[in-house]
């Protein structure tokens, strides 16, 4: 029987090139995002329109799935994207938005392809969260506090479904090369109210980040096969990471927090002024 896996956020960069990886590999692949059309159609690979924020959506999505194929054995969260700006100044309804994509999009799938992954006795989910589920940068908050939720959620999924053959697994991408930046950024300027106090720091950093992308490496065909290893390992890990160095980060975050800290704030006061 031909493995099963439905992917969200198919319509770009790592959706789309996971996509095409377990395509070529065998699968046959469903692929959802509201922008269907940019979904890449093929013998084995479907897309399906999906807004993860919308319930009756989420169900269509798994039904059409199960309908055609009786089965699913991997689903891959990784819809998503930043709801940047200032805490002071994000509207707490964009906060909202940032949740019921990153996270309640990710939850509400997963309980509906839950029940027939306990039925066949296997299945995974493997949930893209970042390496910002675990360290943090300012006008990001809503962001990373979506990440981290998905990482606890997770876990404790994994606790949870561990006894029917089912594991869920966090896969944490460090910067990827995207539209997210472009987005987050965007998102920054929409948020900020009117002659925000915010402006001149929120200047700084836009300067800083548009500098930055250029250093980045790491390409959505890397982490399609980071995608792939979470989906298939035989001998799970709770994390996976795509290069030595977005590991570290989250190591030394999580172990010397106040080192973190004091050094992040240190590099940004002296960066962005
Ligand atoms: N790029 C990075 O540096 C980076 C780093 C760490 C983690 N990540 C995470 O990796 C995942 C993929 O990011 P990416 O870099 O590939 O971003 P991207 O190029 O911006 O793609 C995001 C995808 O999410 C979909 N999406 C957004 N909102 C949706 C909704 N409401 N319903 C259905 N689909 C939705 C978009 O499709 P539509 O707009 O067509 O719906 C698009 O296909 C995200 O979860 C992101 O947070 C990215």
């Amino acid at each position: 029987m031909t493995k099963v896996v439905a992917i969200t956020g198919a319509s770009n960069r790592m959706g789309k090139a996971a996509l095409q990886l377990f395509a070529k590999r065998g699968w046959t692949v469903y692929g959802g995002a509201r922008r269907v059309e940019k979904i890449p159609t093929g013998t084995n690979m479907h897309a399906l329109k999906l807004d993860v924020t919308d319930s009756q959506s989420n169900q269509q999505f798994i039904k059409t799935i199960l309908d055609e194929q009786q089965h699913i054995d991997v689903l891959i969260n990784n819809a998503g994207y930043g709801e940047g700006g200032p805490i002071e100044d994000v509207p707490i309804e964009n906060a909202r938005k940032q949740f019921n994509t990153n996270f309640f999009g990710a939850a509400e799938l997963t309980k509906l392809v839950l029940p027939s992954m306990r039925a066949q006795g296997c299945g995974r989910i493997v949930n893209i969260s970042s390496i910002g589920g675990d360290v943090y940068m300012p006008l990001n908050s809503y962001y990373h506090a979506s990440k981290a939720a998905l990482q606890q959620w997770s876990d404790t999924l994994d606790v949870e479904v561990q006894k029917f053959g089912i594991r869920s697994v966090i896969v944490q991408p460090g910067g990827t090369q995207s539209s997210w930046g472009a987005i987050t950024m965007d998102n920054v300027r929409k948020n900020l109210k009117p002659d925000s106090v915010y402006q001149p720091f929120v200047d700084g950093v836009d300067q800083l980040f548009n500098g930055s992308t250029s250093t980045i490496t790491a390409t959505s065909a890397d982490l399609a096969r980071v995608f792939y290893s979470a989906a298939t390992d035989m001998k799970t890990k709770q994390r996976y990471f795509n290069s030595f160095g977005d590991r570290l980060i989250v190591r030394v975050a999580r172990a010397h927090p106040k080192f973190y800290r004091a050094a992040s704030t240190a590099i940004l006061n002296h960066l962005v002024r």
